[in-house]
């Protein structure tokens, strides 16, 4: 397995995200998702593109965003692989003395992947829980 650095396709990502049944955004805001990523992750095995993971941010708050594994290649430790140089990422960025918070919403029932992955479940003593709005707009 070869993970690349900042590779991810249009086409890969409408492939991946298929794959596991996610609907699709409109073809405008994915590319434009993908040209504003900061950092992304694919992990490629004879030339087919098997995982994926995405990072935006600021510097300070970071959002971890469509970690997709191929239904055919899961279970091999490839999550866990694109989380990990996700986060390495997170950790060469943020200055001696700094800290940053990377946040990410779980589908249900995944929390235990992220949990081994060092993620705490909101909300806990001193969080309330994550919340998000989701703004739709009628084709023009
Ligand atoms: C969730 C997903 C990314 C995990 O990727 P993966 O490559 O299969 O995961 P790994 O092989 O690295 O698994 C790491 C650990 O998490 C656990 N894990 C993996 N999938 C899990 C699941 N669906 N539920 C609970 N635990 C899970 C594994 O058992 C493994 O634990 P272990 O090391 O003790 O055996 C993958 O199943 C996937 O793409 N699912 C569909 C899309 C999705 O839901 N993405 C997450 C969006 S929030």
């Amino acid at each position: 397995m070869e993970y690349r650095e900042n590779m991810l396709s249009y086409k890969d990502y409408c492939t991946l995200r298929e794959s596991v049944g996610w609907h699709l955004f409109s073809e405008e805001q994915m590319r434009t998702a993908l040209e504003h990523c900061l950092y992304t992750i694919t992990a490629v095995e004879n030339g087919q593109t098997v995982g994926m993971g995405r990072l935006a941010g600021d510097g300070m708050y970071f959002l971890i965003m469509d970690i997709v594994v191929h239904p055919a290649f899961q279970k091999q430790g490839i999550g866990t692989n694109i989380i990990n140089m996700l986060l390495k990422y997170v950790e060469d960025k943020t200055p001696a003395g700094g800290r940053s918070s990377v946040q990410l919403i779980a589908e249900k029932g995944k929390e235990p992947f992220y949990e081994k992955l060092g993620f705490k479940l909101l909300p806990h003593d001193f969080c309330g829980a994550g919340m998000r709005k989701v703004i739709r707009k009628l084709p023009g």
